[in-house]
């Protein structure tokens, strides 16, 4: 699909860039698409922009481009009130091993330039907050702030470090989501320690691998018989979620369960000529979207699904049995073939002046 080709391209393009510092000074403005930070004198190294999962982001999300790390604010660590700044080369003498594996991330890129013209910039510390306590004593916890449920830290503290550079954007509901409510933190998602995922800065190796660390049940729902392509790797969880925090139920982007369907599948949208009401008010009425046992991820078989609203057709609506299967003593034609559908076969709305009870 076009959308996962433009999803690979961008990351492609974030992660070539990250992947050699020498020529940045030169390059990254040029790949800088959005635009409006390219052009600021003050501020030339702002990194591409980087949104999964949307083919145009700017327009899904109001976009708000990080600051760079040359202008990166001092992360606050309220446990470390008279701790100061103390520089990058301090932490990398005793951390010289995460700072190897950091080394390949997006935003070692930024700290590099930043570093670069000014080895004063906070970097390290512009998500960990200021080190000289922690430089001193680093047993006492609290004193650096620490991206673990146990490391002393408390979360509110450790998303403000990250929201000091991302809030905004796809962030704008974080407050008051269902995640942010359950406590969990940003670095439930994100490892910005080391390149584990392709994309995203991800804790594990895919967005779908992440999420499935605490929602097994989601994921094992996408290898029922029938499912979208998700297990294929053609879709993830964030095509129809953002896990950041939405206005509606169940984090959906956008403002219905429709819309969200008709993003994909936008023939269902009609308008039709004879509209088929249950379609028009929420795909879920017929549909499951993680997964299904039925054929076409529907919530029941049909005829049964039919009859669950349809108990007063002019057809016999008696109960069916055995005997009336194909193979029976009294066949209906209704548990035949594509049972309803056989006749009924534009279910979701029929554009056929002769359609109006979706036979054609
Ligand atoms: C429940 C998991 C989860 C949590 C918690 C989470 N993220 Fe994300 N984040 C993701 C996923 C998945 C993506 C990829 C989104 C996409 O492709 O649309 C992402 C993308 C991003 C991006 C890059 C693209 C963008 O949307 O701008 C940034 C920056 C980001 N998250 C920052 C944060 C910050 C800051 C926090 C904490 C306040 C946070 N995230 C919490 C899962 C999470
Ligand atoms: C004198 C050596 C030293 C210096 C300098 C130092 N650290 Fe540490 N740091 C340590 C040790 C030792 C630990 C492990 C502490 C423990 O296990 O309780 C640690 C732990 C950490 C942790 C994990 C905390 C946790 O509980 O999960 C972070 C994050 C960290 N350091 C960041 C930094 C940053 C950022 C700097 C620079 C501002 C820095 N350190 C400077 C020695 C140092
Ligand atoms: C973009 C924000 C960010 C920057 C910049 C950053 N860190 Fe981290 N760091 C994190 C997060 C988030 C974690 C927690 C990772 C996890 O889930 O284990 C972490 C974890 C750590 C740990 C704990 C051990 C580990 O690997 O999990 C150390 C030590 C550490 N960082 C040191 C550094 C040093 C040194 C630098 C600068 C070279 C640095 N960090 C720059 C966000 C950052
Ligand atoms: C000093 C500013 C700053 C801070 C603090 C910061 N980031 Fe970033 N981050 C950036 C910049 C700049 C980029 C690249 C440009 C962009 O995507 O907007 C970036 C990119 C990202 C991305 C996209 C990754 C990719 O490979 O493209 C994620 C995810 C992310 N940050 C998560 C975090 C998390 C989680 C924290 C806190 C632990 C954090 N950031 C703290 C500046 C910051
Ligand atoms: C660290 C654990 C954790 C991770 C990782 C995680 N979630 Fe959640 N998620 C929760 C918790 C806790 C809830 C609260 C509801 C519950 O108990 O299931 C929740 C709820 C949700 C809901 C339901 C919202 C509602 O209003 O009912 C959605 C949708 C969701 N998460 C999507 C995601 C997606 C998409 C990802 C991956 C980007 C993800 N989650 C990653 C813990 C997690
Ligand atoms: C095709 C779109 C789509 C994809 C892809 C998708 N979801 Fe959902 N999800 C939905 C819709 C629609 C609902 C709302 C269900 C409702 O309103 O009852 C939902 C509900 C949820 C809920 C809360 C209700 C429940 O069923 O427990 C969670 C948690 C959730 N999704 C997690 C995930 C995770 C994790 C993934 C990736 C493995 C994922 N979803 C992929 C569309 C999607
Ligand atoms: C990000 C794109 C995307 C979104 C959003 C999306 N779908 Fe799909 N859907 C697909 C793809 C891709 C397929 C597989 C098509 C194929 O195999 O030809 C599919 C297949 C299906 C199928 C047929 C499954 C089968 O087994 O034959 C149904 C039914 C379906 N989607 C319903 C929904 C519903 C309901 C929603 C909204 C909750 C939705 N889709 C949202 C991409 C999407
Ligand atoms: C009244 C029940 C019902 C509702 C509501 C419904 N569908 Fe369906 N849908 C079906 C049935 C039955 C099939 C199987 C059709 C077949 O076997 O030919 C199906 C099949 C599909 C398919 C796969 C075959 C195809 O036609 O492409 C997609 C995709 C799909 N539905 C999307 C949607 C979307 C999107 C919505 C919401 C706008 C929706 N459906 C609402 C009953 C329904
Ligand atoms: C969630 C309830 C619901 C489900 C499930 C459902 N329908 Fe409907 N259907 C309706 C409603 C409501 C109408 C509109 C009735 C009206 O306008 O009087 C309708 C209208 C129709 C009509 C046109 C009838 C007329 O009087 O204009 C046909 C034919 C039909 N449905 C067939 C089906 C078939 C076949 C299935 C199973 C694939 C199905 N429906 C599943 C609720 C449902
Ligand atoms: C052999 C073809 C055929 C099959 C199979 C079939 N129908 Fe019909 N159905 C029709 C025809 C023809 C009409 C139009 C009758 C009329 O307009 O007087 C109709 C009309 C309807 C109507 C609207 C008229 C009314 O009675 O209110 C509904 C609802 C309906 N069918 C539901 C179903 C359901 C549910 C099933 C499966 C249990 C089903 N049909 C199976 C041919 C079929």
């Amino acid at each position: 699909m076009r959308i996962f080709l433009l999803i690979g391209v961008a990351t492609a393009g974030v992660l070539a860039v990250a992947a050699s510092f020498a020529p940045i000074s030169a390059s990254a403005p040029a790949q800088d698409t959005a635009g409006t930070a390219a052009q600021d004198p003050a501020n030339p190294y702002h990194l591409p922009p980087t949104h999964f999962g949307s083919e145009n982001p700017q327009a899904v999300h109001a976009f708000v481009d990080a600051p760079g790390f040359a202008d990166a604010p001092l992360a606050r660590n309220p446990q470390a009130p008279d701790a100061k700044p103390v520089g990058q080369q301090v932490c990398t003498a005793c951390h010289s091993r995460e700072s190897d594996t950091f080394a390949h991330t997006t935003h070692a890129l930024g700290m590099q330039v930043a570093f670069t013209a000014n080895p004063d910039t906070p970097t390290c510390e512009a998500c960990h907050g200021p080190g000289s306590v922690h430089a001193q004593a680093p047993e006492q916890p609290g004193a650096i702030i620490a991206f673990t449920h146990d490391g002393g830290t408390p979360v509110e503290t450790q998303a403000g470090a990250c929201m000091g550079c991302h809030a905004g954007g796809p962030r704008d509901h974080w407050l008051g989501s269902i995640h942010q409510r359950n406590q969990l933190s940003c670095s439930d998602c994100h490892n910005p320690m080391a390149q584990f995922s392709a994309e995203g800065l991800q804790a594990q190796d895919s967005i779908n691998q992440t999420c499935a660390t605490c929602h097994k049940d989601i994921r094992q729902q996408f290898n029922r018989r029938s499912h979208m392509p998700l297990p294929e790797g053609q879709m993830a969880c964030v095509d129809c979620h953002n896990p950041h925090g939405t206005i509606n139920t169940a984090l959906l982007k956008t403002d219905t369960v429709n819309e969200t369907c008709y993003q994909c599948h936008a023939e269902k949208r009609g308008p039709f000529l004879f509209e088929h009401a249950p379609v028009r008010e929420n795909c879920l009425n017929c549909h499951t979207p993680h997964g299904s046992n039925q054929h076409a991820l529907l919530v029941a078989p049909v005829p049964m699904l039919c009859q669950q609203c349809h108990s007063h057709t002019r057809h016999p609506n008696d109960m069916f049995n055995e005997q009336m299967l194909a193979n029976g003593m009294a066949p209906d034609e209704r548990l035949m073939g594509r049972g309803c559908l056989t006749c009924h076969s534009q279910i979701h709305g029929s554009n056929n002046p002769a359609g109006p009870r979706f036979h054609k």
